[in-house]
């Protein structure tokens, strides 16, 4: 016999979304993974009928009648949900009455959804392959900078020598593309500086970055805050962080030629998957921008290296926010149409401190 209390937090931290049902339907528990799940909170929900919560689930009429009179589990596969913010999810979900000493019936439903499975395993991969893709670009960054040195003192050396004062035109053109090739390469091995984390304030770091983006871009770009005040600190590297969201609100400012509307919001979510990692709370935040959107021929390639819409780009910000973000336990992502690109970071609360 498990202890209440155990059996208590064995509940509240399952990974499968649970709601506890009374016999005439009413909610009577819900655990974090389901609040995370349906975007509500036990709170709101509590008291409520199965078909206040899920009023367009074609599940209840039939299953719930049929759990009621066989008093066995029902299964239904791949049901789609909509979600209070107006998401649309896919669950598979499961009934089973249960009954209490007292011989009280109650009905646990358990939803698994399929759209985060699929997410999860596409997100490992993805991940995987930034990375082998980053690490190429960093071994052959290496091996640009170590002779472009001597290219450059070589040409310095020349010039000096050189008896025609015209000939310089040529070292100069020399020099003047080795550090252009230094700074290219140097900006190509910056996500591998060491962290320096302490307990940080996101609202500060996205306060800071306003600031900046205001500044460069002026007054055509309309910067809007949702923000959760509730957010605790996080354990992260402040600058790191500044340059992430720096270089993703510099692409949606160039996105929009520079007049638009950037929105930053934040929000808490509950036991998440990044990666294979599990994390207790993570910070969710969205960068989201009106502009054209990404071209969909490159939605699924803007976090490699080198990849770029732009004759002038570099195609190293996204993948170096990417990897200052993976520094911190976390993820990148991105969705956009016309008119609306998000990049939502997911942030860890707690990565790397005492070990997590
Ligand atoms: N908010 C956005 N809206 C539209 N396209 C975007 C947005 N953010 C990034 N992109 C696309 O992703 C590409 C890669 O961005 P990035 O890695 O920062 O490299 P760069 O800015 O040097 O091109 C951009 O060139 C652009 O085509
Ligand atoms: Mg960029």
């Amino acid at each position: 016999m498990i202890q209440a209390k155990l059996a208590q937090t064995i509940f509240e931290n399952l990974t499968i979304a649970v709601l506890w049902f009374d016999q005439q339907f009413r909610l009577q528990a819900i655990n974090p993974a389901a609040e995370t799940l349906l975007e509500i909170s036990a709170k709101q929900a509590k008291g409520q009928l199965i078909s206040e919560l899920f009023p367009d689930m074609s599940l209840s009429g039939r299953s719930l009648l049929e759990v009621l009179q066989n008093h066995h589990t029902v299964i239904e596969h791949g049901i789609r949900l909509h979600l209070p913010l107006a998401r649309l999810i896919t669950v598979d979900c499961s009934i089973t009455p249960l009954q209490d000493e007292h011989a009280k019936t109650y009905f646990l439903m358990e939803l698994t959804a399929i759209d985060q499975h699929l997410r999860i395993a596409r997100e490992e991969n993805l991940l995987l392959q930034q990375q082998a893709a980053r690490n190429i670009v960093r071994g052959l960054a290496h091996e640009i900078k170590n002779p472009l040195g001597g290219l450059r003192g070589a040409a310095q050396l020349l010039e000096r020598e050189l008896p025609d004062p015209r000939l310089k035109e040529y070292t100069t053109i020399i020099i003047g593309e080795a550090d252009r090739l230094q700074n290219l390469v140097n900006r190509m091995l910056v996500p591998n500086t060491v962290t320096h984390k302490k307990w940080a304030n996101i609202h500060q770091i996205l306060l800071r970055v306003s600031q900046l983006i205001a500044s460069e871009a002026g007054e055509g770009i309309i910067i809007e805050h949702d923000f959760d005040p509730s957010i605790p600190e996080i354990w992260a590297d402040s600058d790191q962080l500044i340059q992430a969201v720096l270089n993703i609100m510099r692409n949606a400012v160039q996105a929009m030629n520079g007049i638009g509307q950037i929105t930053l919001r934040t929000r808490i979510s509950r036991q998440m998957n990044i990666g294979n990692k599990r994390h207790k709370l993570v910070v969710r935040l969205e960068i989201i921008d009106n502009g054209p959107g990404v071209p969909e021929d490159m939605i699924d390639h803007i976090f490699y290296p080198l990849v770029t819409g732009h004759a002038q780009g570099t195609g190293l910000g996204l993948s170096i926010a990417q990897s200052l973000v993976n520094q911190h336990g976390g993820l990148i992502e991105c969705t956009s149409k016309l008119g609306e690109t998000v990049f939502t970071l997911w942030l860890p609360m707690e990565y790397g401190e005492n070990g997590v």
